[in-house]
């Protein structure tokens, strides 16, 4: 059927014009929404079934970071913790999207210490104290699920139990504002509020960002910002949120294999991360996993 323009007489046949009448009520179930989205954000609103797939893929991610948390030890180096994870989605039968993406050589980011994020896994043996984050990202039956974890290795130190507690507290700060109706901004007014209070600083350069249907998709998910501003959050869209947080001061440098990104000032960095999806009365977990357990 041709699409009735807003002033036509409404198809239901009640004799009010369409704008009056069950356009409203298409708008609220969402169907103009999805195009709407799409042409002024290029954001791709999920159905059912995406969701539904994004949430496999999510849940795989999960297990994959609970298998790794199971098998960190002192002494494990990066690069196993990469054949872990590489084993295991491929025995799950999923890819890992790190692998090539853009010319990352490996199947996961594994950042140490001061490494912000896209860590590269090689030979460094974990050591006593260090904290470690883990980034998967497996795609199954073509849907994307982005989540990461940071874990102590060893005895951690009080400032390897500030930052990482800091970071997890940011995440579920931000999630929490994650509803209709509220804005992008609100999620990272949220974190930048936590994290500075807390004598931290947010990472400016990397972001949380659309995904489900392709790994990196918009709108991008900035983890700071002003209450208010920013995409109005619809049910359908799903992102990750993944404050990186650091001790010291927010700025980074970038190392020469164009990936590995560092704190400039040496200091400890976190991050948690999690794909959500907006629903009709908030938000749900398609990473599910409680951040500050064990912390
Ligand atoms: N998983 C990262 C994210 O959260 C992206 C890593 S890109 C890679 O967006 F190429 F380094 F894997
Ligand atoms: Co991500
Ligand atoms: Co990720």
């Amino acid at each position: 059927m041709k699409k009735p323009g807003r002033n036509d007489p409404c198809p239901c046949g009640s004799g009010k014009k369409y704008k009056n009448c069950c356009l409203i009520k298409n708008e609220a179930a969402g169907i103009d929404l999805k195009r709407l989205y799409l042409q002024k954000y290029r954001i791709r609103l999920k159905n059912k079934d995406d969701i539904e797939g994004i949430a496999q893929a999510g849940q795989l991610a999960v297990e994959t970071l609970d298998l790794v948390e199971s098998r960190l030890r002192i002494g494990i180096s990066t690069e196993e913790i990469n054949t872990i994870v590489h084993e295991f989605t491929i025995a799950r039968g999923a890819v890992p999207a790190p692998l090539n993406y853009r010319g990352f050589p490996k199947s996961v980011c594994v950042s140490v210490n001061n490494v912000i994020c896209h860590g590269i896994p090689d030979p460094y043996k974990l050591k006593d104290g260090d904290i470690v984050n883990v980034d998967v990202t497996p795609i199954l039956n073509g849907y994307y699920g982005d989540t990461s974890k940071t874990f102590y290795v060893g005895t951690p130190g009080r400032d390897a139990v500030k930052i990482v507690k800091v970071a997890a507290e940011s995440l579920v700060r931000g999630v929490s504002k994650v509803k209709p109706g509220n804005t992008l901004g609100d999620i990272g007014y949220a974190i930048q509020h936590y994290a500075e209070g807390q004598g931290c600083s947010v990472v400016r350069e990397f972001v949380g960002h659309g995904v489900g249907l392709d790994f990196h998709e918009p709108p991008q998910v900035l983890h700071y910002g002003r209450k208010g501003e920013g995409v109005i959050l619809v049910p359908g869209m799903v992102f990750t949120i993944e404050p990186m947080i650091n001790l010291g001061k927010k700025e980074l440098r970038v190392l020469d294999d164009d990936w590995t990104a560092v704190t400039l000032d040496g200091s400890l960095s976190a991050q948690f991360e999690q794909t959500v999806v907006v629903t009709e009365n908030g938000c749900r977990i398609l990473t599910p996993f409680d951040p500050l357990a064990g912390l």
